[in-house]
């Protein structure tokens, strides 16, 4: 935090932004809190992207939301990137540190790990075998965060199986490559499914997979947040299992940012989530 600046503001750096519920949330948490700051969007196209991370400390910014398409090309603008934002290959948070040196996060992966736990207080990472679908930037961030906190075998399967392959060079033997094909058979003894495609968004197909293979106890997980029930999540709990959706990777992964920026771990309650819901 710069200790001049009583007026704290943070923002979201990406383009476009006017999407994002991220000022919903933080702005939410400041009234809450009585801080005084404010949360505010930064629509920054690539090729300003280096003047505007320079300005992030110059004018006393507390940091910043990284998304699309900045997450990968900020990396060489930060003075510091940490172990997990490095091994997924992406950044979404950037703190200003006191000396106004700038750190970059990545808070996507344990943002949805934790939502996870908040569906299952029993489950965790080292639960039982895992079933990723996806190898896109959202899905780097899930495995490399999972294999951090304990996983010991995550399958992931994608239409494009070089991308799967990328993942477990980069997160280890504890992935295991399942071609896109074999995905229903991968559910087999699963503790965990967590959709990682954009299958089920708005314009997209739905994700199909057959669930019979699935067990009871499984969670399951959408990265999905629009619709708020994917025909993925509807499908398993009309079996009967826990399902999730990409909402709580949402409110998870501010959390760690606030504390960062504005020095107070905030708490995701009822009343948040029903400005999230407003704004649908
Ligand atoms: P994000 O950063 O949100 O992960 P992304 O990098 O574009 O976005 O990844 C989208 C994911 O959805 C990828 O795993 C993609 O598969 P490919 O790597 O083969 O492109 C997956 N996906 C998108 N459309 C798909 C489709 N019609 N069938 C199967 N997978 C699809």
């Amino acid at each position: 935090m710069a200790d001049a600046n009583t007026f704290g503001i943070a923002g979201l750096l990406g383009w476009p932004v006017a999407h994002s519920r991220s000022p919903v949330i933080h702005n939410h948490w400041l009234a809450q809190y009585g801080i005084p700051g404010r949360y505010v969007l930064f629509p920054v196209p690539p090729e300003k992207l280096e003047a505007a991370v320079r300005g992030i400390a110059v004018l006393g910014l507390r940091g910043c939301n990284v998304t699309t398409p900045h997450k990968q090309a900020i990396f060489p603008l930060l003075d510091r990137v940490d172990d997990l934002a490095r091994r997924i290959g992406a950044v979404n948070t950037v703190v200003v540190e006191h000396d106004g040196a700038l750190t970059g996060f990545n808070n996507d992966g344990n943002g949805f790990i934790q939502s996870l736990r908040d569906a299952d207080a029993k489950w965790s990472p080292g639960s039982g075998p895992i079933l990723v679908l996806g190898a896109g930037g959202a899905a780097r961030a899930v495995v490399a965060s999972l294999a951090a906190q304990g996983a010991k075998e995550i399958r992931v399967a994608n239409r494009t199986p070089e991308k799967s392959r990328e993942i477990r060079e980069a997160a280890g033997p504890v992935v295991k490559v399942v071609p896109w094909e074999a995905r229903a058979e991968a559910l087999d003894g699963v503790a965990l499914l967590a959709n990682a495609t954009s299958l089920g968004s708005p314009g997209k197909p739905a994700l199909e997979i057959a669930l019979d293979r699935l067990p009871k106890g499984a969670l399951v997980g959408d990265l999905i947040y629009i619709p708020p029930e994917t025909p993925l999540l509807a499908a398993a709990r009309a079996r009967g299992n826990v399902t999730v959706n990409g909402l709580g990777l949402l409110l998870n992964q501010a959390r760690p940012a606030f504390k960062a920026w504005f020095g107070v771990m905030p708490e995701i309650t009822p009343a948040l989530r029903q400005a999230i819901a407003a704004t649908f």
